[in-house]
């Protein structure tokens, strides 16, 4: 593995996350238990939302909110050409058909409302936005197009735990936090993430209806846990509805309660960091940061440079690679990987351009300064 100078991003692990899996060790209850509960109260309580269910992965949240809202065969769902592919596979994998909408803008990588508009048809049966690196996606407008069609929104908050929404002109959304602008929302701790525990992930929602069959598709439609008979509060069960296994475990559940204590302060860092790149990079007019407008409360998930063409950010990548700084690309367009040919259309020059000419950054908390100003002056070199 190379040995980068500046990692794309990294842990913030250390006694607290050491003395919560210790705990649990010492518990010698591994599976989902009082840790389990615990985090979603607490996950519940920093989100603002009514419900808040631990999962396996970020994954396995979208797999059940489209089992949750009755989504299946023939179904479409409107979807952002540029994500990570998981909500994309989760259609396919339920028999639904991924309806793809470009982006906003090159700067605004998150999917345009006036696509969704435009794309809604009787089969549509639920969009699925993705808050692109933190930033809010057009919630507003969003919001305004899926309650006049009627048509559930699923929130990939994915990058975005601790995103709060800033639209004071909007009582039921302004000062909620991602996860709770739509009907769903989606977590993933992923390593890579604001807040990491390996594997892991949360959905929130309002809908008691939803919280209730999530709760039971988690595992296998079982009335009861294993935890629950344990505690002696039942010694059977029926299964109620066909589910799956995407529990999460206690050890994880402790690791993503020490990191979601630590989560505000972290999600500051980045956000000072963020400014710091925006202020060394406006020397270079021809290069745009991402959201370098936006006026929310971002989580700063991804600093994202969108270069003027193909081969400066080939050029850039190189330059970076070779000072060992890590770069990544978030992401190629959905619709142009082999597996979704089918699904293919010639409409998306927005999300095409930006899968070619994006760039991701290094962030992360314990990133200096002086971290941004090395990688700024790379930059520079390939003008
Ligand atoms: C935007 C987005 N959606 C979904 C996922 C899937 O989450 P997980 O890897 O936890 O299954 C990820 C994480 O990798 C992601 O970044």
């Amino acid at each position: 593995m190379a040995e980068w100078r500046i990692p794309l991003s990294d842990l913030d692990y250390g006694a607290e996350e050491q003395e919560a899996a210790l705990r649990v060790l010492s518990s010698k209850w591994l599976s989902m238990g009082a840790e389990v509960e615990a985090f979603e109260q607490e996950f519940a309580a920093f989100a603002g939302s009514k419900h808040a269910i631990a999962v396996a992965n970020g994954t396995a949240a979208l797999h059940l909110a489209f089992m949750a809202l009755g989504l299946g065969s023939g179904d479409e769902i409107i979807q952002p050409a540029i994500n990570f592919v998981a909500a994309s596979n989760m259609t396919v994998a339920i028999g639904a058909i991924p309806i793809f909408g470009d982006i906003i803008d090159l700067t605004e990588p998150t999917l345009d409302p006036a696509e969704v508009d435009r794309r809604i048809t009787p089969k549509t049966k639920a969009v699925v936005i993705m808050h692109y690196g933190g930033y809010l996606c057009r919630m507003r407008e969003i919001s305004e197009i899926c309650r006049r069609n009627q048509i559930p929104i699923v929130e990939d908050a994915c990058h975005a735990v601790g995103a709060r929404c800033v639209d004071p002109a909007v009582k039921h959304l302004h000062g909620k936090m991602a996860g709770t602008l739509g009907d769903i929302g989606c977590f993933s701790f992923f390593s890579n993430k604001n807040m990491a525990t390996g594997e892991g992930g949360m959905i929130t929602t309002a809908r008691d209806d939803l919280a209730l069959r999530i709760r039971s598709m988690r595992s296998h439609g079982m009335t009861t846990l294993t935890w629950d008979r344990h505690r002696g509060h039942a010694n059977s069960y029926d299964v109620e509805s066909h589910g799956y296994n995407y529990r999460i475990d206690e050890i994880r559940a402790a690791l993503g309660r020490a990191q979601l204590r630590k989560l505000t302060e972290n999600n500051e860092k980045r956000r000072k960091l963020v400014s710091e790149y925006k202020k060394r990079l406006s020397s270079l007019p021809q290069w745009k940061f991402c959201f370098s407008e936006y006026e929310g409360e971002s989580a700063c998930h991804l600093a994202v440079l969108v270069a003027p063409d193909e081969s400066s950010r080939t050029r850039v990548a190189q330059l970076l690679r070779e000072a060992r700084i890590q770069t990544s690309l978030h992401y190629p367009c959905i619709p142009q990987f082999k597996a979704f040919e089918t699904y293919r259309t010639d409409d998306l020059p927005k999300s095409i351009a930006f899968a070619g000419r994006a760039i991701t950054l290094p962030l992360y908390p314990s990133m200096t300064p002086a971290d941004v100003e090395a990688i700024c002056r790379e930059i520079a070199k390939a003008q």
